[in-house]
């Protein structure tokens, strides 16, 4: 995006065109928005850390973190809106991780019945994950995501100088997403990261970005071929039935906690779905080489409650469970697990 040329990659929703302007620069979003009539929506962390880019925009900061994704951070934008004199021409612009994101669509999508927004994600996980297929949302005391609405952003805009000031913590959980990624849609890919490393990609903006973009891709062919989750978007929630469980009953981060649901949805697979030890291992390995825990030696009382928390997934149906699992390493199914066996293999993970 280099002379003053902008050129979008667009990406079709069912009603929505998305353009993503990949390797971009932040300045570039005076193009893409009036900046009289655009408000900025970032956390603390990031406005302190990149201060110089807000320069001259109105921005909101919020509370940087996942228990500030509630309705009170909704409510705290809608004040600022109204102080503001935002109207229905106004545009807001989401500037952060999954969190603000998720919480700037919601707010743009109820605010005045809706405004447009857009979306600038600065963590690994924004970028892969959480910026594309149009979910927001806000989380409701320990309910994640409970509250929310399906809406696409009018554009993503990808300026990967973001991530120099982006903590080691949150590169690994971004790479837990992009592993499980390549787990169920790109073989090719799981091969590309067993030769690189993490390092390889924290030092350079073209391999990162290209990475990135080959996930949006991916994320994004998912999303398309089932907005509304009746079959192929269900595969993204590959290693998150237990790794959601364990993530809020060990308190891990959720890269970590995904790495985990990832392994024992390996094992899964092996008991259920013909996925032979030596894939199993390959997984665990690629896990462990970005930096992820791949153990589930956590005492009886965790494993005890994180049963407890599976048996009220919304994944549950009668007696059996449906279960993403590895046919092989780039291409996944849905099967239904009996919670017996499922009850079986859980607690003989380790
Ligand atoms: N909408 C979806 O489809 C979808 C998909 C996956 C995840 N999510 C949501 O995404 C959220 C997780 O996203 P996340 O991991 O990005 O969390 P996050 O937004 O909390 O960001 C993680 C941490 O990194 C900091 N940070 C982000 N970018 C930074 C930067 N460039 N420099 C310095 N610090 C930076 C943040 O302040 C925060 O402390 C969860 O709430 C999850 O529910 C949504
Ligand atoms: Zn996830």
């Amino acid at each position: 995006m280099k002379n003053n040329e902008i050129t979008p990659k667009k990406y079709q929703f069912s009603g929505k065109m998305v353009n993503a302007y990949f390797d971009a620069d932040f300045a570039d979003l005076e193009k893409l928005v009036k900046k009289e009539s655009t408000i900025l929506v970032t956390d603390e962390n990031i406005f302190e850390k990149q201060k110089n880019k807000f320069a001259g925009w109105k921005t909101i900061v919020l509370k940087a973190g996942e228990q500030f994704k509630n309705q009170k951070a909704v409510d705290q934008i809608i004040g600022q809106l109204i102080e503001l004199n935002a109207d229905r021409q106004s545009f807001l612009v989401g500037v952060g991780g999954g969190v603000i994101t998720d919480i700037t669509g919601f707010a743009a999508s109820v605010y005045m019945r809706g405004i447009r927004f857009g979306f600038v994600p600065t963590s690994i996980l924004g970028m892969v994950d959480a910026s594309i297929g149009g979910k927001n949302g806000i989380d409701i005391g320990v309910y994640k995501n409970l509250v929310g609405i399906i809406r696409h952003p009018e554009f993503l805009l990808y300026d990967y100088s973001f991530l120099e000031t982006l903590p080691h913590e949150e590169w690994i959980n971004g790479f837990a997403e992009i592993i499980k990624h390549g787990c169920i849609k790109d073989d090719e890919m799981f091969r590309e990261l067993e030769e690189k490393s993490l390092k390889d990609f924290e030092i350079s903006k073209n391999e990162i970005g290209s990475l990135v973009e080959r996930n949006v891709d991916i994320k994004y062919k998912v999303v398309a071929s089932d907005e509304f989750e009746t079959g192929e978007r269900k595969l993204l929630n590959f290693g998150h039935t237990i790794g959601h469980a364990i993530e809020n009953t060990a308190k891990l981060p959720h890269g970590s906690a995904i790495s985990i649901g990832i392994i024992a949805a390996s094992i899964i697979s092996e008991k259920i779905n013909g996925f032979s030890n030596l894939q199993t291992e390959k997984v665990k390995a690629l896990l462990s080489k970005y930096h992820l825990p791949v153990a589930f030696d956590f005492n009886k009382e965790v494993k005890e409650k994180t049963w407890q928390v599976l048996l009220h997934d919304k994944k549950k149906a009668g007696s059996d469970m449906n279960f993403v699992v590895l046919d092989e390493i780039g291409k996944a199914s849905v099967k239904k697990i009996s919670l017996n066996d499922l009850h079986e293999i859980f607690f003989s993970l380790n």
